[in-house]
């Protein structure tokens, strides 16, 4: 929306399909053509389909129709991602697979989808992606997802190497803990704080640190022009444990769960 807001006609996926073990839903169509409605509103197009990140072949397509129909490509926010809880070795094959698919092959495809077109623009542009401060900071019962998002880090950082002599720069935006339905749900609240049976939203603002998003960071990094940092911007307070406490003491979430 804040980049529509700033006159970018926007090219958008997303699965709109629940991924099977993960304990929140994830957009619904019913979101997706909200979505275009408030792009839309805002006097810009929309050209906002289903694709899953893992399949290179579908989000190539969506990718290609939409520059075809817009133009060009000068941003892309590569945003999607998943979450789940569990300690490291307790971790099933298909928990890991799954978030290291979306979150990090994920960024890689939306990359190697996107880039192409910047580049045949010739007036360079810039790609954030959207990592985790669990990728600086990995808490506990996160192995999978703070891997993911470490990944991410490293992709940015060899991305803003090969493609800065083209003009287009590459950063993560690694927030804290921002306010959606990926945390904004019984199981990770409950794992956040146990003691708690019904959290208020004052417990979770000031024992989560929950931002309201993170859409200032992301706009911010794809207007800054001479912000080619391949350092890692970070984004909002996040709950305690991300301001520096020693591991073993954290008391974090997925300690219990498995
Ligand atoms: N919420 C937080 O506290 C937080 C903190 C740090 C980083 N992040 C990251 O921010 C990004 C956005 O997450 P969010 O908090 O808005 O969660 P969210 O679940 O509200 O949004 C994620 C979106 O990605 C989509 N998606 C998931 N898998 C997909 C796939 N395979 N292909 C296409 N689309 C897919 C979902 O449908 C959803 O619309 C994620 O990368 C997440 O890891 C979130």
């Amino acid at each position: 929306m804040r980049l529509a807001g700033g006159g970018a006609d926007i090219i958008g996926v997303d699965i709109v399909a629940d991924i099977p073990g993960l304990h929140y839903h994830l957009a619904s169509q019913r979101d997706l053509q909200e979505t275009i409605e408030l792009i839309e509103r805002t006097g810009r197009r929309a050209i906002v389909q289903q694709a899953d990140v893992r399949d290179m072949d579908s989000l190539t397509t969506v990718v290609n129709d939409g520059v075809a129909a817009l133009g060009r490509l000068d941003i892309v926010v590569a945003n999607a991602g998943i979450f789940s809880l569990g300690a490291a070795t307790e971790l099933s094959d298909t928990a890991w697979q799954d978030v290291l698919d979306v979150n990090l092959t994920g960024a890689w495809h939306t990359a190697k989808a996107t880039v192409p077109h910047i580049a045949a623009g010739g007036r360079g542009g810039s790609i954030i992606f959207v990592s985790s401060m669990a990728a600086l900071r990995p808490p506990l019962g996160l192995a999978h997802y703070s891997a993911s998002k470490a990944g991410v880090v490293a992709l940015m950082k060899t991305l803003a190497a090969e493609l800065g002599p083209q003009f287009i720069r590459v950063n993560t935006v690694n927030p804290g803990t921002v306010d959606t339905p990926m945390i904004d749900n019984d199981t990770i609240l409950g794992a956040f704080m146990p003691e708690l049976e019904h959290p208020t939203r004052d417990d979770r603002q000031t024992r989560l640190g929950f931002r309201a998003d993170q859409r200032p960071a992301c706009s911010l990094a794809a207007s800054a022009g001479r912000h080619q940092r391949r350092r890692v911007p970070r984004v909002g307070c996040g709950p305690p444990h991300h301001r520096g406490r020693p591991a073993d003491r954290r008391g974090l979430p997925g300690q219990e769960l498995t």
